[in-house]
């Protein structure tokens, strides 16, 4: 009988052949390295059986050349694809496309006599998917996990001057099955690959826990430590900063050897004091060193504790991920990244969804953050097929997936950063993830075992959670549900565009119930790839490379842009998440309560700068440096602030910053890391007259209504029933009257609704019906009167909207809209974006201030880091360039704001305090754009008064919008006054108030 034909690819019962067993990654060790990172020959072939005859002996004429690391996507071969859940072949484990795209790679490497008097490993730090090796023309082995390090001791292959070393890596292997993280399909040698000149008598591994007895302050080191020969004596040092705090010495026996000490008084590791010490071994002349740090992780009573304390978790996903290079990433990179968290606050890291590069763990155990490291097994596509347990709950692949947890423990053990191991992400339960968690429990008993797909936490020693909406997460708060084990949630506050929104709501849960011991932020960047194309520069997400099928811009949902601007919803987070927060004693101005959040530390590293401010005055300042609360403690702070003369219509506010008073390895001195305000009841009124003017004339014809005089002209039709245009001193202002709208460009928190929202509701194709339309002159002013019926095409709810406009002599128009809500049938949407008006305005007028929120994008749900003052911008710079355009730059509580065009601005000042965006796209616009250099600038700008305009919530992935952040169909009020100003004066001119208003 003809059978299949066996392909070492398509095994799931080989883990390897000829791989060594993984080890730790040290810290330094002497052994010389050859970095074989460079240049490298390149054939790349649509499969392994393609491969030319001998190609491992061969030479390499006309080979192309490719840089390691890379991924070949990204060096013009095969193609770029992206998928959230679905594998790009039939569901047949363990087999794959014949069509399986493969790259031989080739590379010289000289050897000396000396090098060769010690032995030689080759080691890769990751290459996707599978690969095989040989050295010389002589197999060496096989190996894959895309996410480890594979390690092949080729001492018998080398020689004396020119090696030849061979790589054939396959695109798809029975590996693939396991490697369905929502991401890019990248393929190839994507992280370091070296040579190792490791002495015959090395230190082979060194396995270091940092451990602390009963009273959690004096330390217990123990080491596992396995050397190359059988029998030897080493020694060992523990240092913190070049100091020795102790010594001894070992012997191995059966290569083996264990160090156990007692450390007086240590120094904790924590991530809010990253205390490490070194641990040097010597055996022979080989020399390694080891970072640790003493620490407890551990399960008492019902939570997780560190070092005895019940810590909260304010984390985000990190994936490896660099806009051009895929996941190639750099050390300088992860630096950046890791100092990046930390000044916003971050306490902790998930490496969705595999192990990240080895730099991280080291970067993280420096600068404090914890850390959830993953296995690189997720096989998402079998739930699409209604049997997600296929390879999970089936034996014959449990070696697979035990290797995974196993090689990353044995890799990462010695980071005193992780906390937990989690076995993989969205791959169902069963009988493997049970073999895995034994697996890692008998590697490593001192940290937590992790694993969402356990959803009824068999295995795990946590509980853990995605998405979860507040109302459930209420109810495991509360035990209600699932056990007694600690909550976290792996993942939260999909940052997809513009949003999360409602985080802050999310936060206060967790500090409220000891069982939510915090989140993740779903995730930390965009994954754009950076594009240049006919003199674009922008950023392309699925479906961009003709990949179908795909799940587009799904991949652009981190707090990062591709670029690595941090996007509003960071400082958002930042924010929310701040280890201080104040509050205002009820009743009183000058007397804050100080919470500190954090775990460990108390408040005195920390200093208050307050100051009062008015405008864009500052009426007051200080500074309080005497902030003392332990963790979890109150403290309150009396703000020493002294009576003051209020001027006439400002609003004053006591803003309260709080920095670091010295340096962190992160932050400079001074460092910001919260921002609180608080509106002041100090207010004075004082109302004035309008200046005079010349008398109004009314003029009306053909459809047309003017209102003027010698100083301002303004324009209505009649039958259209709208204000048309506004000119003072002879230059045109407004070039379309307010009319009501009630949406805006979709974004994605708001995906689902979208269906509903533009082909059902058809809320972008609103329009308004003149019912009736007056004036009436008179010396002081003229009134303008119109009343409208608003709706959208085929709908049966809609307003009534009276607008009454008031022309001055002096030259302003006050624009009053009284909104009266109907309902003539039964259906409508359950919310609306928005309840305002838009307005359109010279396209001269890009200079732009406001008073109100700021100075970034802020929504109802998402406001927390922009306090109100004065804010200067332009109209371009006050949007947010999301890579998938989408409404942005909005500002909540706005009391006044002007467009102007350097010498003069129109001003627009509100009754009450409302919501802005101001445009040079037209909503039409932003909606139909795919990218942004697809936006075209409209010939004017466009503005919106926003009586409400709903939050922007979660729920491309999570929670909606909460119920207080959607606007309802409701009767509303607006009232707005434009003037003309010369620039500089926008400030004075806003502060007046006048006698009829
Ligand atoms: C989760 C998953 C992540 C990502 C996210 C949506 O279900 O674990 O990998 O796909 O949803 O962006
Ligand atoms: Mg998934």
């Amino acid at each position: 009988m003809k059978q299949r034909v066996k392909k070492r690819w398509e095994d799931h019962t080989i883990t390897g052949i000829g791989r060594r067993e993984a080890r730790a990654a040290f810290y330094e060790d002497t052994s010389e390295k050859i970095s074989l990172n460079g240049q490298w020959k390149f054939l790349y072939l649509e499969a392994p059986e393609l491969s030319p005859e001998g190609f491992m002996n061969a030479g390499t004429d006309g080979w192309d050349e490719i840089d390691v690391p890379s991924v070949w996507q990204l060096r013009g071969y095969d193609a770029m694809h992206y998928t959230d859940v679905l594998y790009l072949f039939p569901i047949h484990p363990p087999y794959v496309p014949s069509q399986n795209p493969t790259g031989i790679y080739k590379k010289n490497v000289v050897l000396t006599k000396e090098w060769l008097a010690n032995d030689t490993v080759l080691r890769f730090h990751g290459v996707d998917s599978a690969f095989d090796v040989w050295v010389n023309g002589e197999y060496v082995g096989y190996s894959k996990v895309s996410r480890l390090p594979s390690e092949f001791d080729i001492t018998d292959y080398v020689s004396e001057g020119d090696n030849d070393i061979t790589v054939r890596v396959y695109k798809w292997s029975d590996g693939t099955y396991l490697e369905d993280q929502d991401m890019w399909w990248l393929s190839g040698i994507y992280r370091d690959v070296e040579l190792i000149n490791e002495p015959k008598n090395a230190i082979m591994d060194c396995c270091v826990n940092g451990d602390l007895d009963a009273s959690y302050r004096n330390g217990i080191l123990s080491m596992e430590l396995r050397t190359k020969k059988e029998e030897c004596t080493g020694t060992w040092q523990l240092e913190k900063e070049g100091v020795r705090i102790a010594e001894g010495v070992f012997e191995t026996k059966e290569c083996h050897a264990h160090v156990k000490a007692f450390v007086e008084n240590v120094q904790t590791w924590t991530a809010e004091t990253p205390e490490l010490y070194t641990v040097i071994v010597r055996v022979d002349g080989h020399e390694a060193r080891v970072r640790t740090g003493f620490r407890k992780i551990e399960i008492k009573g019902r939570n997780f504790r560190v070092n005895n304390k019940v810590i909260l978790l304010n984390g985000i996903n990190h994936h490896d991920y660099n806009p051009k290079e895929g996941r190639v990433v750099s050390y300088e990179q992860m630096k950046s990244d890791v100092i990046l968290m930390k000044k916003h606050n971050i306490n902790a890291v998930r490496c969705s969804h595999y192990p990240a590069n080895e730099y991280f763990y080291d970067l993280c155990d420096e600068y404090g953050l914890y850390v959830i490291d993953e296995a690189d097994l997720e096989c998402h596509g079998f739930e699409w097929v209604e049997n997600y347990e296929w390879i999970t709950d089936d034996p014959e692949w449990e070696a697979s997936y035990v290797d995974r947890s196993v090689r990353m423990v044995k890799r990462d053990r010695n980071h005193p950063c992780i906390i937990m191991w989690s076995m993989g992400n969205e791959s169902s339960f069963g009988c493997n993830f049970r073999s895995a968690a034994k697996a890692i429990r008998e590697l490593d008993q001192t940290r937590l075992v992790h694993y969402e797909g356990d959803s009824e936490a068999e295995v795990t020693d946590v509980y853990s959670t995605m998405y979860t909406r507040l109302k459930g997460l209420q109810e495991i708060a509360e035990y209600k549900v699932k056990g007694e084990k600690p909550h976290v949630m792996c993942e939260y506050g999909h940052s997809m565009g513009n949003g999360p929104g409602g985080l802050k709501a999310y936060q206060d849960m967790y500090r409220r119930h000891s069982r939510l011991q915090g989140g993740f932020i779903w995730e930390w960047y965009d994954h754009g790839i950076y594009t240049e194309e006919e003199g674009h520069t922008y950023y392309k997400y699925g479906g961009n490379f003709e990949d179908f099928p795909t799940n587009g811009n799904f991949c652009i949902d981190g707090m990062l842009m591709p670029d690595r601007t941090p996007s509003p919803a960071l400082l958002e987070y930042k924010q929310v998440i701040s280890p201080i927060e104040v509050q205002k004693v009820e009743g009183k101005n000058n007397e804050l309560i100080l919470t500190n959040w954090y775990d460990f530390l108390s408040l005195s590293h920390l200093y208050i700068k307050w100051w009062i401010s008015g405008n864009e005055e500052t009426v007051e300042e200080g500074l309080i440096n005497e902030l003392s609360a332990a963790p979890g403690e109150e403290q309150r702070v009396i703000i020493p602030y002294t009576a003051f003369m209020p001027q006439a219509n400002v609003d004053y506010y006591l803003n309260v910053s709080v920095c670091y008073k010295e340096a962190t390895a992160f932050a400079e001195k001074g460092y910001e890391i919260s921002r609180t305000q608080f509106a002041l009841p100090e207010h004075m009124v004082v109302l004035e007259r309008r200046p005079a003017g010349d008398k109004l004339t009314a003029e009306e014809a053909e459809g047309i209504l003017l209102i003027r005089n010698g100083k301002i002209c303004v324009t209505f039709h009649t039958v259209f029933g709208k204000m048309i245009s506004v000119e003072i001193d002879g230059k045109a202002y407004l070039t379309d009257g307010p009319q009501m709208t009630v949406y805006r460009p979709t974004i994605d928190n708001d995906m689902y609704k979208k269906d509903d929202w533009m082909n059902k509701y058809f809320i972008q194709k609103s329009s308004e019906q003149l019912e009736w339309f007056s004036y009436e002159l008179s010396d002081e002013k003229a009134v303008v009167t119109m009343q409208k019926y608003f709706g959208c095409l085929n709908q049966s709810w809609g307003y009534v909207a009276t607008y009454e406009y008031t022309v001055y002599p002096c030259g302003q128009v006050k624009v009053h809209l009284d909104a009266k809500t109907v309902q003539n049938g039964k259906l409508e949407p359950a919310f609306l974006p928005r309840l305002g008006v838009v307005l359109r305005a010279d396209k001269s007028l890009q200079n732009t201030m406001w008073h109100g929120r700021g100075a970034g994008e802020n929504y109802e749900d998402t406001l927390t880091a922009c306090p109100i003052g004065v804010y200067r911008s332009t109209v371009d710079d006050m949007g947010t360039n999301y890579v998938f355009p989408q409404e942005n730059g909005h500002r909540e509580a706005v009391r006044w704001f002007s467009v102007g065009d350097g010498k003069n601005s129109m001003l627009c000042t509100m009754e009450a305090p409302y919501g802005i965006n101001l445009s040079n796209y037209t909503d039409e616009m932003i909606e139909k754009a795919q990218h942004p250099w697809q936006l075209e600038k409209s010939g004017d700008v466009t503005i919106h008064i926003d009586y409400r305009q709903s939050g922007v919530g979660s729920n491309s992935c999570g929670e909606e919008q909460l119920e207080e952040y959607k606007v309802k169909r409701q009767d509303f009020v607006m009232t707005f006054t434009l003037l003309a100003v010369q620039a500089g004066e926008e400030i004075n001119a806003a502060c007046k108030k006048y006698h009829d208003d």
